[in-house]
């Protein structure tokens, strides 16, 4: 399978589908034709142009809601929940964060806020959303085994390098790829701290991948 991630929390992964989780491009949208769109939640920076691809949006049930009333095909589901689309296998994780949906005037409310492990083509990917650090991770590398964990280390919204650190650990996954950093000037990490940190303590291999970049996992 291969991994690009474009920024933020955008990642694409390629396999015998193309699964495009949290469309927000941060450098201008990027057309990564993908079969399958899957939203962790309603924010702005994570719901992005879902809308925009013409396939089906895996969400949490209020966010597949408000997809569908605007005339969006939407597989809802929510936390602990697993569903299969051609193909995929995507099962919802608790995420510890908020969720609301901007619209002109006051917006809604997006449920809540959730995380994904995906799993196609014989690998399993966690993709963490925007989350604090919670102990219920250990279960998600007890039950899913990820060989690769998407971890936020921004801060500020999210958790920091500090509290991924001990995520990485509980989950044990192999590779961690950090995200949701550097979009902007409050969430502004040096990922090879991130890095050097982690490798010193653990087996955990980190990935530091440049926006656009394209990983093979
Ligand atoms: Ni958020
Ligand atoms: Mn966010």
């Amino acid at each position: 399978m291969e991994l690009t991630w474009f920024g933020h929390s955008c990642v694409l992964l390629k396999g015998s589908k193309k699964v495009l989780i949290d469309p927000f491009f941060p450098a201008g949208k990027v057309d990564a034709s993908p079969d399958i769109v899957a939203v962790t939640h309603g924010h702005d920076d994570h719901m992005g142009v879902a809308a925009e691809f013409g396939v089906p949006v895996v969400a949490i049930n209020e966010v597949a809601k408000y997809l569908r009333s605007k005339g969006v095909e939407a597989e809802d589901m929510n936390i602990g929940g697993t569903i299969t689309v051609d193909g995929v296998r995507f099962t919802m994780t608790p995420a510890l964060h908020s969720s609301w949906i901007e619209e002109a005037g006051i917006g809604c409310n997006g449920g809540g806020a959730a995380g994904f492990v995906i799993r196609m083509d014989g690998t399993a990917v966690y993709h963490a959303g925007d989350t604090a650090l919670f102990s219920d991770m250990s279960l998600i590398g007890e039950l899913y085994h990820p060989s690769v964990a998407l971890l936020p280390i921004g801060g500020r919204f999210t958790m920091g390098p500090e509290e991924a650190m001990i995520a990485a650990r509980m989950i044990g996954a192999p590779r961690v790829i950090p995200i949701h950093y550097n979009t902007w000037p409050p969430i502004v990490q040096d990922p090879r701290e991130f890095k050097k940190a982690l490798e010193r303590t653990t087996d955990c291999k980190v990935l530091i991948l440049e926006p656009g970049e394209t990983a093979r996992i």
